[in-house]
């Protein structure tokens, strides 16, 4: 179906609008779960100079090119690939990335109704009675192991997700984040004062920008191409979609750089309010997954006002789980409605419980399924595997690929500059560079250690 004679698409109201969306889609538990407890058990500074370099060498070029072929064609990711190259087997890439936003969202809905839960925890309190982090540790394990409470608030995640995509891309996905993305940085800034005002914060602000290289090895690298790549939602099409909905006279240069540099620095903040308070509390940063549900509950339980930092904490971890999870749902009903011609709200919700359904086991793999393992991982193990391991890099690297020699960086041009003059020379001969060949080979790379290790 063309996506012109279809008016079930929509399109982004404001470029502002447009910009907080996929700064939501990259603002997520990447940044606010992961990043902090990957930079505590990987050298601190150090590992974040490396995930810096990969963020602006080989993030930046590959939003670009996804943005591109979104405005380029007005098309699902399986839409535009097809009608850059009509039935070939690049169309392949599309599905790849239709594929990976249901898997992501099967089991990232599970962790975003963990955050959910922890907001109406830390509001009553019962998450700020720990002593220790192991404490807090068994209280989680407990949480999550639980079939009905652990499935009410997955469920209520999938919820607010499909009810925002419903409104649809102008009413919808840019309303929510034009509202959600202000909080969040708000929530973050007041946050960072708390954290750097306590006694001791500083030994965590130390830890946090002073590289310890020692700890760098190859599989730090890849690792912080892995967070890279995640972070900043790319290959698996979200970004195509995203960018799908764009009008002509938008910048899409500046527009990447903003993204990229609003997703950074958010990751870089909440370091800032994580390690110094760890660091107060006389806790450890290496704790790993749990630092975000174990450890931070014991440094709120002793912080002078912890209980309202708790409720600010966990709903910022929300929201930011939130303006994801609607990129992600937004990328398979975009597929449905461009590709199979269905209305919004019977794609929105049919598409929706289908991933709800389909995420109950990975939700259960904590509790009733936790022995259900298959080659020594659990169902959640595997889904989150596959697709962050798998789908995304490859993804990233046939994207890359795809622009740079298929459909070509000439191609690209011309759809890049249809409205600015800015992406001339040196910048142009830059991306060009590194979308053919640096992009591609280092991407390639990871993905080969990854899948041979
Ligand atoms: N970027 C999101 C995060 O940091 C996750 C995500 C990946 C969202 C891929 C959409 C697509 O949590």
């Amino acid at each position: 179906m063309k996506a012109e004679s279809n008016n079930q698409r929509g399109f982004w109201g404001s470029r502002l609008g447009f910009i907080l969306a996929a700064s939501g889609s990259a603002i997520g538990l990447g940044n606010v779960w992961k990043f902090p407890y990957i930079v505590g058990e990987n050298g601190g500074g150090a590992f974040v100079l490396i995930y810096l370099v990969c963020i602006f060498i080989i993030g930046t070029p590959i939003m670009l090119a996804e943005f591109t072929l979104g405005r380029k064609t007005h098309l699902n990711p399986v839409g535009a690939f097809n009608s850059l190259k009509p039935d070939s087997v690049y169309t392949g890439i599309g599905y790849m990335g239709v594929l990976a936003g249901f898997l992501i969202l099967s089991f990232y809905g599970v962790v975003g109704g963990w955050t959910f839960a922890y907001v109406v925890k830390s509001m009553t309190g019962s998450v700020l009675s720990f002593a220790s982090p192991k404490e807090a540790g068994v209280f989680f394990g407990n949480f999550i192991s639980s079939t009905g409470e652990a499935l009410f608030y997955h469920a209520l995640f999938m919820g607010v997700c499909i009810s925002i995509v419903l409104r649809g891309i102008h009413g919808g996905i840019e309303r929510a984040c034009d509202i959600l993305m202000p909080t969040l940085v708000l929530f973050l800034l007041l946050l960072m004062v708390r954290s750097l005002t306590l006694d001791g914060a500083m030994e965590g602000v130390t830890f946090y920008l002073s590289p310890d290289f020692s700890k760098i090895n190859a599989n730090t690298i890849l690792i912080a191409l892995g967070q890279a790549f995640f972070s900043l939602s790319l290959g698996m099409g979200c970004m195509i979609t995203y960018g799908s909905y764009l009008s002509e006279k938008e910048n899409l240069t500046s527009s990447t750089v903003y993204v990229v540099i609003f997703d950074t620095l958010i990751a870089l903040l909440v370091g800032m309010v994580i390690f110094p308070a760890v660091f107060a509390m006389g806790l450890e940063p290496a704790e790993g997954p749990s630092l975000v549900f174990s450890v931070l509950p014991v440094v709120f339980t002793s912080m002078p006002m912890g209980h309202l930092v708790s409720v600010i904490f966990f709903t910022l971890l929300a929201i930011a789980a939130i303006t994801s999870g609607i990129s992600l749902l937004e990328v398979v009903v975009a597929y449905f409605i461009d590709q199979q011609g269905w209305p919004r709200k019977k794609a929105v919700i049919i598409v929706g419980l289908v991933i709800f359904a389909f995420g109950v086991p990975s939700g259960l793999s904590f509790g009733v399924m936790a022995e259900w393992k298959l080659m020594g991982m659990t169902f959640f193990d595997h889904v989150d595997n596959i697709a962050s391991n798998y789908l995304l890099p490859l993804g990233g690297m046939l994207t890359a690929l795809f622009v740079g020699w298929i459909w070509g960086t000439k191609n690209a041009h011309l759809e890049i500059e249809k409205n600015e003059n800015q992406f001339g020379f040196p910048w142009a001969q830059g991306w060009e560079f590194l979308i053919r060949y640096i992009t591609p080979v280092a991407v390639g790379i990871v993905f080969l250690a990854k899948v041979f290790p």
